[in-house]
């Protein structure tokens, strides 16, 4: 068996990514070797039958004992220790969640269901850099493979709602607290029916402005939204916004750039994240002919009919979070012309977005 070493498997990511490779079987495939930051010598996981005890993740020699690493640590964990295992001459599989490697030229980054023939290319060709995209974008390329896979995309624009997940767990936390302060404010009004709507909203307004807590979110979220997500760019783009087009591409392999573009916002759910999508189509397709290619992209693929009821139901992060269905609806003609199409797409942003790939990485070079 190969030795797979595990970083970062403690946080928010890396446990999700934990619980799905222990609800699909992949420690049996596997010798797992747990590596820590903070707690070397310490027990290690059950599912490791051999290692049983942590590592230390920032030992080369041990890290560069493991045919493949996986790391969910963050990219400041990348920085440090990926240039010096390469530099030591490990020759292993580096399968990584952080984004600080992603636009290189050796790097692939991971989505199979879209993008297993490039995984495969370069895999034939000695690749061994496989890095997850972003979440918003795995998400969108879940959702649409179909359109894009058939070169039928000419451009997108993409009008982002970002759950707090994508943050990390303490933004989670903040989203929750911040959702009790607001109710605390008002609760003796709330039971009282009579009492005044429009003084129940001046004190919650007022305690969103003061009393809501800021402090990983750097604005209220609770009651309201963010319009920027990540880093400033010079251009005006978020960092986030810049991805759209760096990595749908660099994810399709596309020799010629597709543009992605739009407003990144973070809202007030907890671990979905949703697009709007206007679609710009090179050609003036028949909507049950768009509606097929949707539904044949990949097996994860929920289709959503464009109705009311269906809609509300099962378009949303209440229906879709925790699962590994990629919700699509909303596909209908714009005015804009018989090309143009809108579309939204909603995901589990710690599955498709972030863990699930990963695993998916990991089986493809235990094939
Ligand atoms: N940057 C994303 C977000 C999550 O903040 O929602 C990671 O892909």
């Amino acid at each position: 068996k190969q030795l797979v070493g595990l970083v970062g498997w403690r946080g928010m990511v890396g446990s999700v990514l934990m619980d799905r490779m222990q609800a699909e079987g992949d420690f049996a495939l596997i010798e797992p070797v747990f590596f820590s930051t903070s707690n070397a010598g310490g027990k290690a996981p059950a599912m490791a039958t051999v290692h049983t005890q942590l590592k230390d993740a920032n030992d080369i020699a041990e890290l560069s004992k493991c045919d493949i690493i996986i790391t969910c640590q963050g990219g400041d964990y990348t920085k440090e220790v990926f240039p010096q295992i390469r530099a030591a001459g490990w020759n292993g599989h580096w399968i990584d969640a952080a984004s600080s490697l992603r636009m290189q030229d050796d790097a692939v980054i991971v989505l199979d269901p879209v993008n297993d023939a490039l995984i495969q290319r370069k895999l034939a060709a000695g690749g061994k850099n496989w890095i997850g995209g972003n979440c918003t974008n795995s998400i969108l390329l879940m959702g649409l493979s179909g359109l894009f896979n058939a070169g039928l995309v000419e451009w997108v624009s993409s009008m982002t709602y970002q759950a707090a997940s994508g943050g990390g767990a303490n933004h989670m936390r903040e989203l929750l607290k911040g959702m009790g302060v607001v109710h605390a404010a008002v609760a003796d009004e709330l039971a009282t029916p009579a009492s005044a709507i429009l003084e129940i909203d001046r004190k919650v307004a007022q305690t969103i402005r003061s009393d809501v807590p800021t402090e990983f979110f750097g604005a209220p979220l609770a009651g309201g939204l963010i319009p920027w997500i990540d880093a400033q760019l010079d251009n005006g783009q978020s960092k986030e916004e810049w991805k759209g087009q760096a990595e749908v591409n660099k994810i399709l392999g596309t020799d010629a750039t597709i543009p992605v573009d739009g407003l990144c916002v973070r809202i007030g759910a907890m671990r979905c994240h949703s697009l709007a999508l206007t679609l710009k189509l090179n050609k003036d397709l028949p909507l049950a002919e768009i509606e097929a290619l949707i539904k044949g992209g990949n097996d994860w693929v929920k289709w959503v009919p464009n109705e009311r009821a269906v809609t509300v139901q099962e378009l949303t992060p209440a229906a879709v979070t925790g699962g590994l269905e990629v919700a699509v609806g909303r596909v209908r003609k714009l005015n804009m012309g018989p090309e143009y199409v809108s579309a939204f797409v909603i995901g589990d942003q710690l599955l498709w977005g972030a863990a699930e790939p990963l695993r998916r990485m990991l089986r493809i070079l235990l094939a």
